[in-house]
């Protein structure tokens, strides 16, 4: 099991189950913090270094966030023409002062593999939040966390069960990462559902086949979405050699009410990592879902606060600490009783 203090988070193959099971379990103490029901100060006078060179919501806000929540401090800087990485300055010296000013990093960059290089410059520990078409590790804990939390409701685990990952799974990283996870639990079956041109890399499909789960791919949705979770991706346009390229593919695989009735089970859990794109011609994920009780990308958004707040307490060494320096929440929040 991976030995958290002081370590940098780059990739989904520095972890094993016992790896994901203690990150879940410090993440699960979370939540009464993300809910705002108490506070803790654990993290006073700590400071982030968030630093997001390619476009971002969820991940640099929930890594300020679960900072802010934990008591920490957050410093940002947004886009690579708002860095010195713009005059010509390298990733290294980048982390080199960088971690001077911070105790932990939270990093997005458009190149595979150049948060691993930051980090070898970097003192203090540093979390892969993307590297291009490469790796999105947080992403892939906060989707498996909410596929065991899903699946309990339905008194089913995730050894054993049926996922369709949907979409562009040739650039869409999230769906590398997360099927990396799942290399460490047993009998899962997957269908890969992707237009032809986007289908899986073999390399993942080789860990995945070694890994003794069956897969099956497939060009069309239509009869092949009756899994336990259905995963769908966005197009990831900025990944295309040119725009023209990704419009051929723009709204080939639409999730409606009506394709969820014809084609998943009544159980069927709905993911997506978000952004859905829902321009029209898009649509990927329908807004006529938006009160399927089954559709589950908000609580996926909640749980990767929980889960990020859990790499934090783990890479600095608090995760035993944080009930001691908790307060009481004076204000209102709808959330307390969410
Ligand atoms: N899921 C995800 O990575 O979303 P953002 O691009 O908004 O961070």
């Amino acid at each position: 099991m991976l030995n958290f203090q002081g370590e940098h988070i780059l990739s989904v193959n520095q972890l094993n189950r016992d790896s994901i099971e203690a990150i879940f379990s410090v993440a699960k103490k979370m939540e009464p913090y993300a809910k705002k029901q108490k506070r803790t100060k654990v993290l006073e006078g700590a400071v982030l270094a968030n630093l997001f060179f390619e476009p971002s919501t969820r991940t640099r806000v929930s890594f300020g966030t679960a900072f802010n929540l934990l008591g920490g401090l957050v410093r940002e800087t947004t886009g690579m023409q708002s860095s010195a990485l713009a005059k010509g300055e390298s990733l290294y010296d980048t982390a080199r002062v960088i971690s001077s000013y911070a105790d932990a990093v939270a990093m997005r960059h458009p190149d595979a593999h150049s948060v691993a290089e930051f980090a070898t410059g970097s003192t203090v520990p540093v979390i892969n939040g993307g590297d291009g078409p490469n790796e999105h590790p947080t992403q892939a804990l906060l989707d498996l966390l909410t596929i065991e939390k899903e699946l309990s409701r339905f008194e089913r685990k995730i050894d054993g069960m049926h996922i369709a990952l949907v979409g562009d799974l040739k650039y869409g990283r999230t769906v590398h990462s997360l099927s990396k996870l799942l290399c460490h639990y047993k009998d899962v079956k997957f269908t890969l559902v992707s237009p032809d041109g986007l289908e899986m890399p073999d390399y993942i499909l080789d860990a995945v086949t070694n890994s003794g789960h069956q897969i099956e791919l497939v060009n069309q949705m239509e009869g092949n979405l009756a899994a336990d979770i259905v995963y769908q991706t966005r197009i990831q346009e900025e990944r295309f050699p040119s725009q023209e390229e990704a419009n051929k593919y723009r709204g080939g695989f639409k999730i409606s009410q009506a394709i969820y009735d014809a084609h998943c089970k009544p159980s069927s859990v709905l993911m997506h990592p978000l952004p859905r794109d829902s321009r029209g011609d898009a649509n990927e994920l329908d807004n006529d879902l938006n009160h399927n009780d089954n559709l589950a990308i908000f609580r996926q958004v909640q749980n990767g606060v929980i889960a990020r707040m859990a790499l934090f307490a783990l890479t600095l060494g608090v995760e035993n600490l944080v009930d001691k320096y908790e307060t009481e929440v004076p204000w209102y929040s709808a959330k307390k009783n969410s």
